[in-house]
């Protein structure tokens, strides 16, 4: 497993790839990208009361459905989302027999989306806070592994180490597609700084989870069924360049 950068580069979705864009809603505006939706989609919007949860919404969903309208053949607000019993988006529909996969995570003004082909992944983004309180959400969430893996830290570093725990956790059980439901302390991520490892689910069987970047105030991580190469974005021109 390799990170690359995506540079300019065009996504073309193989199984052997999966692209992460990062965005920044601070720089787009959820009105203009609203004809991508799909009619209940756009109902959704109407009960979603601030902009930032708009721009959350509608933006990652109107990318990931012009990246997917490629493969699909459709018009982006023709693509319809299925969901799984706890909530995960998908689609049904095949390309050349492979399944489109994706994912969604957004916190506060940047998200990230992640997609493939034929591999089960989940992303997650999550803007530290400092003023959680890191013994007792590590007590309710974490396995008792990770605990003591966090009690090795020094004090002054656990706020940190809490959200890169925090974001492999929540990629695993979004690339699984269980959620919140799979039990947060029924598995345990690495809480190395720069530890790329695997997560064992309940079966027994591996899931490939990796921290990726660190910006600003923001952790994020990745986690996928099969290991593949990492296609990465960060430039706020390319997510411009594919809704345009
Ligand atoms: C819903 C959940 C999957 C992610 O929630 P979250 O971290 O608040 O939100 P994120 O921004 O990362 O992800 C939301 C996106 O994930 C996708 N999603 C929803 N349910 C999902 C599921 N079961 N599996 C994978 N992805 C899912 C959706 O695309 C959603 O975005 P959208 O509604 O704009 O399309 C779930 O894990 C949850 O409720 N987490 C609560 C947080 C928590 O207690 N964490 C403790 C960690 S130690």
């Amino acid at each position: 497993m390799n990170i690359y950068n995506l540079n300019n580069n065009e996504i073309d979705l193989s199984t052997k790839n999966v692209y992460v864009l990062l965005l920044n809603f601070s720089m787009l505006n959820y009105q203009d990208y609203m004809t991508y939706l799909s009619d209940d989609e756009i109902q959704r919007v109407d009960n979603i009361n601030n902009k930032i949860k708009k721009n959350q919404f509608v933006i990652s969903r109107a990318i990931v459905k012009k990246l997917l309208s490629k493969y699909l053949s459709k018009i982006p607000n023709q693509i319809e989302f299925s969901y799984n019993k706890h909530g995960k988006p998908f689609v049904p529909e095949k390309y050349n027999n492979h399944s489109l996969e994706f994912n969604i995570s957004h916190s506060d003004i940047y998200g990230l989306i992640a997609i493939t082909l034929d591999n089960k992944i989940g992303v997650d983004i999550q803007r530290i806070n400092h003023d959680i309180n890191i013994d007792s959400l590590s007590e309710r969430f974490f396995s008792e592994d990770e605990k003591e893996q966090l009690m090795k830290f020094d004090k002054n570093k656990r706020t940190d180490v809490f959200h890169n725990c925090w974001v492999k956790k929540e990629s695993f059980i979004k690339a699984i597609g269980s959620g919140v439901a799979y039990g947060l302390d029924n598995f345990s991520v690495s809480l190395e700084e720069n530890h790329r490892n695997y997560v064992l689910d309940l079966k027994n069987k591996k899931w490939y989870c990796y921290k990726l970047i660190e910006f600003e105030n923001y952790k994020t991580a990745l986690t996928m069924e099969t290991k593949s190469n990492i296609f990465l974005s960060y430039k706020e021109n390319y997510i411009s360049n594919i809704l345009h």
